[in-house]
C-alpha cells in the first residue's frame, strides 16, 4: 500500500512531514506535524529534519524557508492559496500610493499583511516597518499595532480586516469604496478567501430555527455579517480547542474548510453550508504527490523545492519576527 511506503521512506529518510489541518484525511493522517498556519510556521521553522515536506499551500511553505533558510522545504504541489495570490508587490505600491495620494504620508501608514501573502508582500511590509499576523494573533497585533497611532493598511483579506476592526471597536474601510481612508483607523485591501465567502447569514437562520440551541462558530475569514451572527470566532485550531471543550450534546454548525470540519468529531456537527466548502488548492495534495517527493529525495533529485531570494528573504523575515516579538 502507497501509505506503508511512505511511512517506510520516512523512517529511511531524514524527513518530517507537515500538514495543515485542512489536508485530505489520508495526508493529514502521515504528518508528523500538523497545525494551523501559525503553530505550522513555529513548529516547522524548529524541526530537526534536513527535508521537511510542506503539505499546504505556496505561502505556507515559503513562510518556513524565510525563516530557517538552511533547510530544504519541498511541496508535493506548490498550491497556490487565491487569496495570497489578490495581491502582488505592484498591487501593494499602488495601494500605499492610493493613501497618499488621499492625504496620508507614508511614514504615518503602518502596513500589517496577513501570513496569506507573498514573500515578495511580506518583503514589502518588512521594509515599511510592518509586520505579519495569522488568524490567531490578528487582534492582539492590531491591539498593539493601533498604539502607534499610526493608520494601519492591512492586506489582503478585507474580512479579516473589518472583523478585527469590529471587535476592537474601531472604524474600518476598504480600498476603492469611496470613503475617505482619513477617517479609517484600518484600512483594508480588498482580498477576501474564495472558501469563507460560501458561508451566509441564510444558513445560520437556518439552522437556528431548525435547532433553536445550536451554537454557530465561524472563521474570521468569513464576512462581517455572519461573524457577527456567530457564537464563537476563531482561527482554525482555536475552533479546534473550543469545540472539544464542548459536550458532544452540543449541536453545532461551523463555517470553514470541509475537511476540518469533517474531521472534527462524528455527531452534531454539521458545516455550515449548503455547498461543500473545500478549498481546492489545499486539496490538491496527494498521497501520490507525497510519495513521489519522498522517492525524489531517495534518489538524491529532489523536487519542488521552495526558493526565496536573499533580499526578499532580508525584509519578509524581519515582518515574520515581529510578529513573534509580539506574540
Ligand atoms: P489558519 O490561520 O486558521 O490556519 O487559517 C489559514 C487559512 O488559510 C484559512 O483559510
Ligand atoms: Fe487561501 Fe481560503 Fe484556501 Fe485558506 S481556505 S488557503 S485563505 S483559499
Amino acid at each position: 500500500m502507497l501509505k506503508d511506503e511512505i511511512l517506510e521512506l520516512k523512517k529511511k529518510l531524514n524527513v518530517s512531514i507537515v500538514a495543515h489541518f485542512y489536508q485530505r484525511n489520508e495526508v493529514f493522517e502521515i504528518a508528523d506535524i500538523v497545525g494551523d498556519s501559525l503553530e505550522l510556521a513555529k513548529k516547522a521553522k524548529d524541526d530537526k529534519s534536513e527535508f521537511l515536506i510542506f503539505c499546504g499551500v505556496g505561502f505556507m511553505g515559503e513562510s518556513v524557508k524565510i525563516l530557517a533558510p538552511n533547510k530544504q522545504v519541498l511541496m508535493p504541489k506548490i498550491a497556490c492559496c487565491s487569496m495570497a495570490k489578490m495581491i502582488d508587490a505592484k498591487y501593494y505600491d499602488d495601494s500605499i500610493e492610493f493613501l497618499i495620494k488621499n492625504g496620508i504620508q507614508k511614514d504615518d501608514i503602518l502596513p500589517i499583511t496577513y501570513i496569506n501573502s507573498s514573500a515578495d508582500v511580506k518583503a514589502k511590509v518588512g521594509e515599511m516597518g510592518g509586520m505579519v499576523c495569522t488568524s490567531s494573533n490578528a487582534k492582539v497585533i492590531i491591539e498593539n499595532a493601533i498604539k502607534s497611532n499610526k493608520k494601519i493598511l492591512f492586506i489582503p483579506d478585507k474580512c479579516l480586516g473589518q472583523n478585527i476592526a469590529n471587535m476592537m471597536g474601531l472604524k474600518s474601510s476598504i480600498i476603492g469604496d469611496g470613503s475617505d481612508p482619513k477617517k479609517s483607523d484600518i484600512i483594508c485591501y480588498d482580498g477576501f478567501c474564495s472558501v469563507h465567502q460560501l458561508f451566509s447569514v441564510e444558513d445560520i437562520k437556518f439552522y437556528r430555527k431548525k435547532y433553536p440551541n445550536i451554537l454557530i462558530i465561524s472563521h474570521p475569514e468569513c464576512t462581517p455579517e455572519v461573524v457577527r451572527e456567530s457564537d464563537f470566532v476563531g482561527s482554525t485550531s482555536q475552533i479546534i480547542r473550543y469545540i472539544n471543550s464542548l459536550d458532544i450534546n452540543q449541536k453545532i454548525a461551523v463555517a470553514t474548510e470541509y475537511n476540518l470540519v469533517n474531521r472534527l468529531r462524528d455527531k452534531n456537527t454539521f458545516v455550515l453550508s449548503s455547498s461543500k466548502p473545500e478549498c481546492p488548492t489545499m486539496n490538491e495534495t496527494t498521497l501520490e504527490d507525497v510519495y513521489t517527493v519522498l522517492k525524489s529525495i531517495e534518489d538524491n533529485k529532489p523536487i519542488n523545492e521552495i526558493f526565496v531570494d536573499k533580499n526578499t528573504t532580508k525584509w519578509a523575515k524581519l515582518s515574520l519576527e515581529r510578529m513573534f516579538e509580539v506574540c
